[in-house]
C-alpha cells in the first residue's frame, strides 16, 4: 500500500467516562473493556499502527491511568513470566506495543466534547495530517479501516471520514453527511451532528474513523459549543468544507458499536467465534445453549427466566 507512512500520528480521545457501562466503568476506563482477550484500546492502537501511525496520542481524563499502564512495559510481570518459563505469554505481553511506537498522553482539562479533545492533541500533531480513532467503534475488516482511508488520502489528498449507512431512525446518534458524486468515496457537501431523522440530510453516518488535515485545528479553536453544549468535531469539519475537500469513505468491514451493551456483546461473540483456539469450542457451546433455550421456551412462560439448577 503506497504512502502509508504519510500519516504518522493517531489521536485516541479516551477521556469519556463511559456512563453507559456503569458500574463496570466506575474505576476502570471503558476503553479497557476486553473483547475476548484484548482491550478495545489495543484493537484501536493495532489498527492505527497497521495504517502506518507511529506516534500515538491519547487524550485522557479522570480514571484513565490503566490505559497508560497497559501500554507501558511491566518489568515485574515480565520477570515473573521469564522465571516461570512462560515464553508465549511473555511474547504476547511484549507485543502490546512495538518498540518503534511512541505514546503521548495529554489530559483534557474539562469534558468539553470530542472537538475539544481533538484540539488538545494539536501540540503533539503539528502541521501534518493525522488520524482520529474512536475505540468504541470496533471494525472487523480485511484491510484495517484507517489503512483504507490512508489509501484514499494518498490518491486524492484532503480529509477522509469513515462512513456507513444507518437506519433513518438512528440519525440522531451520529454525525450525518450529505455528499456529491458516486462510488464508495464521495465528496462531503454538508455535515451535521446528530440530526433528528426528519432533518437528516441523508442516512450516511460518521463512525469513529477520521483522517484530518491540520487546518481543522484552526476551526476547532474558533467554534463555540454546539449540539449537547459541547465543542463538536463535526462542527470543525463543517467549517473545513469551505476550505478544502473532505471525503466520506464507505469502508469495507463490519462495525460493532462497543459503546452500547448489545454491540459490545455482538462483538464479543463474533471475535470469540473467529478466535483460533476458542472458536470451535465456543461455537459448540453457543449451539448447545441456543437449543436448550428453545426447549425451555416450549415449556411455557412460567419456565422462562427461572434460574436453572446446576
Ligand atoms: C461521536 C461523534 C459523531 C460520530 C460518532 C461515531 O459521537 O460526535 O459525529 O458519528 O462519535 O461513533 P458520540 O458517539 O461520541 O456521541
Amino acid at each position: 500500500m503506497k504512502n502509508r507512512a504519510l500519516i504518522e500520528t493517531a489521536v485516541f480521545p479516551v477521556a469519556g467516562r463511559g456512563t453507559r457501562f456503569l458500574p463496570a466503568t466506575k474505576a476502570s476506563p471503558k476503553e479497557m473493556l476486553p473483547v475476548v482477550d484484548k482491550p478495545l484500546i489495543q484493537y484501536a492502537v493495532e489498527e492505527a499502527l497497521a495504517a502506518g501511525a507511529r506516534r500515538l496520542v491519547f487524550i485522557t481524563g479522570a480514571s484513565k491511568r490503566a490505559i497508560e499502564d497497559h501500554f507501558d512495559s511491566d518489568q515485574e510481570l515480565e520477570g515473573l513470566l521469564r522465571r516461570q518459563g512462560k515464553s508465549d505469554l511473555l511474547r504476547q505481553l511484549r507485543s502490546v506495543l512495538p518498540s518503534y511506537a511512541t505514546c503521548i498522553y495529554i489530559r483534557q482539562p474539562a469534558p468539553l466534547g470530542l472537538g475539544h479533545a481533538v484540539l488538545c492533541a494539536r501540540p503533539a500533531v503539528g502541521e501534518r495530517p493525522f488520524f482520529v480513532h474512536l475505540a468504541d467503534d470496533l471494525i472487523d475488516a480485511q484491510t484495517p479501516v484507517l489503512a483504507q482511508m490512508a489509501e484514499v488520502h494518498a490518491g486524492r489528498g484532503g480529509s477522509v471520514i469513515g462512513c456507513q449507512t444507518v437506519p433513518r431512525a438512528e440519525t440522531d446518534r451520529y454525525g450525518i453527511v450529505a455528499t456529491q458524486g458516486r462510488g464508495v468515496t464521495q465528496r462531503i457537501t454538508a455535515i451535521v451532528e446528530k440530526p433528528k431523522p426528519a432533518q437528516a440530510p441523508s442516512t450516511l453516518a460518521v463512525v469513529g474513523r477520521y483522517l484530518l488535515m491540520p487546518r481543522v485545528f484552526d476551526h476547532l479553536a474558533r467554534i463555540g459549543r454546539g449540539a449537547g453544549g459541547e465543542i463538536q468535531l463535526t462542527d470543525g469539519i463543517s467549517r473545513l468544507l469551505d476550505d478544502e475537500a473532505v471525503y466520506a469513505h464507505r469502508f469495507e468491514g463490519r462495525r460493532y458499536d462497543c459503546g452500547s451493551k448489545l454491540g459490545y456483546l455482538q462483538a464479543t461473540v463474533a471475535y470469540a467465534l473467529a478466535h483460533p483456539e476458542l472458536g470451535a469450542p465456543f461455537r459448540a457451546h453457543l449451539r448447545s445453549i441456543v437449543s436448550q433455550g428453545v426447549t425451555a421456551g416450549r415449556r411455557g412462560p412460567s419456565a422462562q427466566g427461572r434460574p436453572r439448577k446446576r
